[in-house]
Parts: C-alpha cells; sequence; structure tokens
C-alpha cells in the first residue's frame, strides 16, 4: 500500500515538471510525453525537416515500439532507414510517416502487421535486402482491421522488392495491400514466374506501374496481365525472352514499355515463333536498346503501336536491317498505310547501312534524332539521308551529323 502512495507521488512530480518545461497547460498530464529531441532515436538519426533520417549509421537494432512513440510528437513525414545493418523489422508505433525506406540493410524478416500504425504510409522501400519466398510472409503487411477490406494498408501505393531473394511470390502476398499502383521485382531470380506468382499479381487490379527488370525470365506466362488493366508502364528488360511476349495483347492501356537487353534475334509479323508487337494502342515509348543479338526488325513488326511517339533502338550491334515498312500498317481497306507519328527516332550504335526514307511519313515532326554511330553506306538510294535527314538532325540534336559515316 505504502509503495503504491509513493509510485502516485512520483507520478505526480513528473507531471508537475512536464507542465514546467512545456508550459502548456494541456500537456500537463501526460507523462509519458517525452521530448522527441532527446529520444535515442533522434540522438542516433537526424531529426529535421519532417524527416527522420538515418541513412548508414550502422544500426544492427531495430527501434522498439516504445522508442518509435517517444518521436511521435516530431510527427515524421518520412523516414530513412536505408544502408543499415538490422535483419528484424518489428512494428512501428502511430506516426504519420508517408515515405518509408528500408533499402540497403540486410532485411530477412518482417514481422507481422509491422506497419500496421503506419496509415499514411504511401510509398515503402524494401530493395537491396535479403528476402526470402519462405521468410516473406503477407502477414508482414497487415494493417487495422475495416469493415471493406481485409486489414488493409490502405494507403499504399508504391512498393519495391527489388533486389531481394525472392524466387516465388505467396500468391496472398498483397492482400492487404489494395490499392498498390506501383510495384518493383526487379533483381529477383523469379526465372519462371510460376502459377503462386501469376495469382499474387492478379490481385492487384490498380497496378500501373510494374518492374521486373534482371529477373531471369524466359517468359511472361499467360494471364499475368489480364487482371493489372490498368498498367501503364512495364520493364522487363535485362531478361532472357527470345521474342516479343504475346501477353503483352492484354496490356491495352500501356504508354511504356522497356524491352531492352534481351536475347530477341529478329521481329518479323509473318513469322509465329517472332511474331512483331500486337496492337498496343496507347504505346507511346518502346525500348529496345543493348541487344546483342537483334539483326533484323521485319515489315509491320512495329506496326501495331500506332500511337508510337518515341522510339529507341540503340546500341544493337549487330542490327543491320530495319524494314522500310516496320511501322507502317495497312488502313482498313487494306489499299494505303498509315505510320505513327513518331517525334524522337534513337538509332545511334547499330549496324545500319542505311535508313530508308519510307521508315518514317512525317520525318518534319521528329523533334529528337539521333542516327550516328552507323555504317551507313554512301550511294543514290542513301542521297535523301544527305538531302534530308543531315539538316534535320542538325537541328534537332546539336553536332550529331559529326559522327556519321
Ligand atoms: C499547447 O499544445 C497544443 C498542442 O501541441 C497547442 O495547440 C497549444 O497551442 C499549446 N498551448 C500553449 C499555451 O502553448
Ligand atoms: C500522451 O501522448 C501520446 C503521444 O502524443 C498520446 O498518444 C496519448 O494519448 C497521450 N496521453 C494522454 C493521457 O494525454
Ligand atoms: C529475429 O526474428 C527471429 C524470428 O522471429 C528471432 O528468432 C530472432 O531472435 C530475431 N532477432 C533479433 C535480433 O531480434
Ligand atoms: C531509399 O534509399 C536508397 C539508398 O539510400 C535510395 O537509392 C532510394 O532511392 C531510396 N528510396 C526512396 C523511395 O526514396
Ligand atoms: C503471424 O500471423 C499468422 C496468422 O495470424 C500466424 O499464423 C503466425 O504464427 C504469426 N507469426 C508470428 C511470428 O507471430
Ligand atoms: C554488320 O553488317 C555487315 C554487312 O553489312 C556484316 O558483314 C557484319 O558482320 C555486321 N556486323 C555485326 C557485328 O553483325
Ligand atoms: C559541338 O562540336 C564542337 C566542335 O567539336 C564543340 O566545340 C562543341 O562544344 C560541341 N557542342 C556540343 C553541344 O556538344
Amino acid at each position: 500500500m505504502k509503495e503504491m502512495m509513493y509510485h502516485v507521488a512520483v507520478l505526480f512530480v513528473l507531471a508537475v515538471v512536464g507542465v514546467n518545461c512545456e508550459g502548456n497547460s494541456t500537456a500537463s498530464t501526460n507523462v509519458t510525453n517525452v521530448n522527441w529531441k532527446e529520444s535515442n532515436i533522434c540522438r542516433h538519426c537526424i531529426c529535421k525537416d519532417e524527416k527522420i533520417n538515418c541513412f548508414d549509421q550502422s544500426i544492427s537494432t531495430f527501434f522498439t515500439e516504445e522508442e518509435w512513440a517517444d518521436v511521435a510528437e516530431f510527427k515524421p513525414k518520412a523516414i530513412d532507414f536505408s544502408e543499415n545493418l538490422i535483419r528484424n523489422v518489428t512494428a512501428f508505433s502511430t506516426l504519420p510517416v508517408q515515405v518509408l525506406n528500408l533499402s540497403r540493410c540486410a532485411i530477412e524478416i518482417i514481422e507481422n502487421a509491422s506497419f500496421k500504425d503506419l496509415q499514411s504510409m504511401n510509398t515503402l522501400d524494401l530493395s537491396h535486402n535479403k528476402l526470402t519466398s519462405a521468410k516473406l510472409s503477407p502477414h508482414a503487411f497487415e494493417g487495422r482491421f475495416s469493415p471493406e477490406e481485409y486489414e488493409p494498408l490502405a494507403a499504399m501505393r508504391t512498393l519495391s522488392l527489388a533486389y531481394n531473394d525472392l524466387h516465388s511470390l505467396n500468391q496472398d502476398l498483397f492482400e492487404h495491400l489494395p490499392e498498390l499502383t506501383e510495384l518493383d521485382l526487379s533483381g529477383n531470380p523469379l526465372t519462371t514466374i510460376d502459377h503462386v506468382t501469376v495469382i499474387a499479381i492478379s490481385s492487384l487490379p490498380m497496378l500501373k506501374v510494374l518492374r521486373l527488370r534482371s529477373c531471369q525470365l524466359t517468359e511472361i506466362p499467360e494471364k499475368f496481365l489480364h487482371t493489372p488493366r490498368y498498367l501503364e508502364r512495364l520493364d522487363i528488360s535485362d531478361n532472357k525472352l527470345v521474342a516479343v511476349p504475346d501477353e503483352l495483347q492484354e496490356t491495352k492501356n500501356l504508354i511504356y514499355l522497356n524491352l531492352n537487353q534481351n536475347p530477341i534475334v529478329e521481329l518479323d509479323s509473318s513469322s509465329e515463333d517472332r511474331p512483331g508487337f500486337p496492337r498496343l494502342r496507347k504505346l507511346q515509348e518502346l525500348h529496345m536498346c543493348n541487344m546483342n543479338s537483334l539483326v533484323r526488325i521485319g515489315a509491320g513488326a512495329l506496326a501495331g503501336l500506332e500511337n508510337l511517339e518515341r522510339l529507341h533502338m540503340s546500341f544493337n550491334p549487330k542490327l543491320g536491317y530495319i524494314d522500310p515498312k516496320a511501322l507502317a500498317r495497312p488502313d482498313d481497306i487494306g489499299e494505303t498505310y498509315d505510320w505513327p507519328l513518331i517525334k524522337e527516332l534513337y538509332l545511334q550504335s547499330n549496324n545500319l547501312t542505311e535508313i530508308d526514307s519510307r521508315l518514317l511519313s512525317r520525318w518534319d515532326l521528329l523533334q529528337k534524332l539521333d542516327v550516328t554511330n552507323n555504317p551507313f553506306l554512301c550511294d543514290c538510294s542513301t542521297q535523301w539521308m544527305v538531302d534530308m535527314l543531315v539538316p534535320i538532325a542538325e537541328k534537332r540534336l546539336v553536332n550529331s551529323t559529326e559522327k556519321m559515316v
């Protein structure tokens, strides 16, 4: 009994001290309200401008929920915890954080519902860690109870899991992230996208940006891109794709596609194994660069890209032939052709001996052009290049004709 009274007395004293320090009577009853400046976190990290910056501080043990609670008054909007040595992520306290960077730590385990009290978090960067398919559980992303959705982290939009050790995704991995619009899975050894991974991606109807660079992919399976019907940007560069994936026909809203560094040998609309592109009416920007195997672009291979504006087809050392009708699409009657109105054309450092004047219909609409570093031949058929293209190139890109051989 005596002991209890002693405790009450101590509490009372602390409360009075609180009043004196803060000079704010509304906080007078709150004894747990530690000044954030003296918190353990703000002593290890820089707490400034609504940001907690713990970048590269050799922190090896993650802060506890109580320690996070001590910085609540600071009201951080961003936490940069990248480049540290933590292996386990544990629960945060309630904080108004929008961007959380946990990149480049050595994270292996994310405990259940670690981010539950970060209800404003829209961006989570978990790239360059040691997450594995076995240990990364859907429960890691568990949020608070909601009557409409399944314990969502409702503000989450952008998630990076790039450069971890994921061979496959748990089919329910994103069940608590219903509004995810941007996902980066680059640099994971997916190799083949298996059935459960297809289900995981199919649970993201709002996805707009998907990055799968350097995932050792040999193909894009059927149904993979069926559900994310608003997909606008897709990066499947540096994989082992030998053809333009058929599944791209599902991506009706695609604006940007990066196919760089894939071992595609040729595009030929008349070939079954190596067809050109399906009809992607909204595609504006295509990248096919650094493709060491690419030799030839056949007639009509790019004809489905009727609104293409920017074509990047450079640094393909074997690319010696682009058909004059590569971009030409027969109109509905089949009598004349339509061409996309290209604004930027990059064909530098290929093995092209000429650029056919029929490749585009409106060279005058070009805003940027780079065709340097190709072994162009000088004969009658290429005279138009000297007459037409060189002046355009000179106008649009300073010094670009210097390296025209
Ligand atoms: C006390 O703190 C509250 C909340 O931080 C603030 O709105 C209020 O203006 C403060 N009052 C005084 C007298 O400093
Ligand atoms: C004390 O402060 C914390 C953090 O701001 C707050 O969550 C809690 O409700 C406060 N407690 C009281 C009794 O005011
Ligand atoms: C990390 O989590 C694992 C599994 O939950 C646990 O066994 C281990 O003790 C934790 N390590 C640290 C440093 O907290
Ligand atoms: C996270 O930090 C890394 C390394 O410091 C940085 O490269 C990356 O851009 C950051 N991510 C976000 C979302 O800001
Ligand atoms: C995480 O949650 C799941 C489902 O509620 C449970 O089966 C599992 O034991 C939990 N893991 C830990 C480490 O609490
Ligand atoms: C470039 O094309 C020429 C023929 O025009 C051919 O002899 C040469 O092997 C090609 N170079 C490469 C790297 O494919
Ligand atoms: C163009 O070339 C000239 C002469 O080689 C050089 O002095 C100038 O800096 C170059 N301009 C640009 C924009 O590269």
